[in-house]
């Protein structure tokens, strides 16, 4: 008798129906779609049969790691395809209900984040839903109605404020550089201040390092030079700890032996206070990028892991509004995994670090020049 054989693949995608979905509340993720989720799937993957008393986890592992971009774009298409044209009705409609959970957000506490990457607000809202072992967006929003403590947490959530002094280490000796040598360059043209922007500063680690290496510019004979240091957030729980400036070590680990014993205090708890020299050199303020107006005359802006949760339309908005913002020749300085739309935008920036992502405004003659 022919030995009984199964299609092991089936299981495969079956298991991978179960793990990739468990925070995806956007899409319907009811039994009937995850059954056609992996019938899709099962119609362009390989199929694997072996003995039916030969299945084993070793085996599902080896076959998942031989197949493994396969399975990825199988499933991926799966998902998509299914949760685009399900083959019920569906009892809420994910994309109306995120839509008003958005705009309730805007209206009840003025943030927009409908231009944000959707993808990345849909995971952090998601896994909220998770936390509160909530389903649907309908339901959350509710929720959030009665929970104001829930409400705070979801907010500090979507804001995404990850930071740490002198962030990307590698980049900040080419950011000492270039400040160096616009001082120098605005001492030649008879000037003495230097106007530079922090914007998105989160809880005040990037513009305090500035200041670090600003006050250690002047120490090192920059005489008669002063600076004019803005940071702004739209996250106002980190503008206060940016103003406070206490920090746990873990977010100073970038910074030098002698920074720290120079321009911090060791606190009884653990954590490190920034003395007030460093502090008084940086002015903190609320701007939301989206809908209030911009510093005037800048000449350095520092805007870093901030436009990567932006969509590409209000990412070519700032650039313009940026690019306004900076005095001719200015500096923009980008975080290490981020570019600028430059052709789009129409207002051009010059690449001048593409590792430290440090571009400089262009005049029309500059353009015209090159
Ligand atoms: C990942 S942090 C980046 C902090 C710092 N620039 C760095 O690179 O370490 C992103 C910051 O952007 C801020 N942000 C997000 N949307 C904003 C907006 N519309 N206006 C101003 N800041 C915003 C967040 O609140 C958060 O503090």
């Amino acid at each position: 008798m022919a030995e009984k054989q199964k299609n092991i693949m089936e299981d495969i995608a079956r298991d991978f129906i179960k793990h990739s979905l468990t925070m995806r509340y956007d899409i319907c993720t009811c039994g009937q779609c995850k059954e056609d989720m992996v019938a899709s799937a099962l119609t362009t993957l390989p199929v694997e049969n072996v003995p039916l008393q030969a299945v084993s986890a070793s085996l599902i592992d080896e076959t998942k790691l031989k197949y493994k971009a396969e399975l990825a774009r199988a499933m991926f298409n799966a998902i998509d395809m299914v949760s685009k044209n399900p083959s019920h009705k569906l009892t809420e409609d994910r994309i109306e209900s995120f839509r008003l959970l958005l705009n309730n957000i805007l209206e009840d506490r003025g943030l927009d984040f409908r231009q944000y990457n959707q993808g990345v607000i849909r995971r952090k809202v998601g896994y909220r839903m998770h936390m509160n072992g909530v389903s649907s967006y309908g339901e959350y929003a509710r929720f959030l109605r009665k929970s104001p403590d829930e409400y705070e947490k979801m907010l500090e959530a979507l804001c995404i404020n990850v930071t740490e002094f002198f962030r990307d280490m590698e980049v900040w000796v080419t950011i000492r550089y270039l400040l160096e040598t616009l001082i120098n360059q605005k001492k030649l043209k008879g000037h003495n201040t230097l106007r530079i922007w922090s914007a998105g500063c989160s809880s005040g680690e990037e513009p305090y390092s500035l200041a670090i290496v600003l006050k250690e510019l002047l120490k090192a004979g920059l005489k008669n030079f002063s600076f004019e240091l803005y940071a702004t957030d739209i996250d106002k729980k980190c503008l206060l700890m940016a103003s406070d400036g206490v920090y746990p070590k873990n977010n100073l680990k970038n910074v030098e032996e002698k920074y720290l014993k120079s321009y911090f205090t060791l606190l009884g708890d653990g954590n490190y206070r920034i003395k007030e020299e460093i502090k008084n050199m940086v002015k903190f303020q609320y701007l939301d990028l989206i809908k209030q107006d911009f510093l005037r005359e800048t000449d350095v802006i520092v805007c870093r892991n901030v436009f990567i949760y932006f969509n590409r339309e209000l990412q070519e908005q700032l650039l313009k509004k940026f690019y306004f913002s900076l005095c001719p020749g200015g500096y923009l300085i980008k975080g290490k995994a981020e570019t600028i739309i430059n052709e789009a935008s129409g207002y051009h920036f010059e690449d001048v670090d593409t590792n430290a992502r440090i571009y400089r405004k262009l005049i029309p003659t500059d353009s015209l020049v090159k």
